[in-house]
């Protein structure tokens, strides 16, 4: 399997866990460190961005694009571009799966001020907002760590909820033969009208 985005590495350990060969994608090079640190040796993470195809050599079972990392995709075109590089990743048969905000669900997630972390040697706060028309959400992080004194620093990130119809209709699109839908946390498949209510849905698309 392959996971595009994959942050600190935490669905390649799983995978590897449970007997997969497992590959993570990631822009960020400091991600890559920290992937790297958490997972044993064997474990492979390249650098690449999960619009464009990495030279692999290889295809695969499942591609997965997981935690909110789909959203972002700023933008619609980089959105389906990620759509046409999962499907030119996979096996015939094989699918890609990702987890989404829904829109309404960004809307409650990006809400607001919170007081995110607080320890011995660090203070996070959180302040977070929804572009109406766009459904893009900015969460400034404003915070202060001890080491190796007092130092605030500021960081903003960006994500952007999609209706469904948009992902499923940009599935299809990319050349992907079934679109599920799957409710999160139950589980359950669920029809596109079902979604308004959910802060997150799961999508299986198969190739
Ligand atoms: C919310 S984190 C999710 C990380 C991981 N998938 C997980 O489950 O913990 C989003 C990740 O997406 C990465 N990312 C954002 N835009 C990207 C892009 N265009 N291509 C590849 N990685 C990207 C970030 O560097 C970050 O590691």
């Amino acid at each position: 399997m392959l996971d595009m985005a994959c942050g600190g590495g935490e669905a390649v350990r799983v995978f590897r866990a449970a007997g997969w060969q497992a590959l993570g994608l990631d822009r960020s090079e400091a991600m890559l460190q920290v992937a790297r640190t958490r997972n044993e040796r064997g474990a492979t993470f390249l650098q690449a961005r999960m619009q464009e195809s990495a030279k692999l050599g290889s295809r695969f079972n499942l591609v997965t694009c997981m935690y909110d990392a789909i959203n972002c995709n700023l933008r619609v075109e980089d959105l389906f571009a990620t759509f046409r590089n999962g499907y030119r990743l996979l096996l015939p048969g094989g699918r890609f799966v990702f987890d989404a905000f829904t829109v309404g669900g960004l809307h409650r997630a990006y809400d607001g001020l919170e007081l995110h972390t607080r320890t011995r040697d660090h203070i996070v706060l959180t302040a977070s907002w929804v572009d109406q028309r766009q459904h893009i959400g900015t969460k400034e992080l404003l915070g202060a760590s001890r080491v190796p004194e007092w130092t605030p620093w500021r960081e903003e990130h960006h994500v952007r909820a999609y209706p469904p119809k948009v992902l499923v209709d940009g599935l299809k699109r990319a050349g992907f033969t079934s679109v599920t839908l799957y409710g999160w946390p139950s589980g359950r498949i669920i029809s596109i009208s079902e979604t308004d209510d959910l802060d997150r849905i799961i999508v299986v698309a198969q190739r």
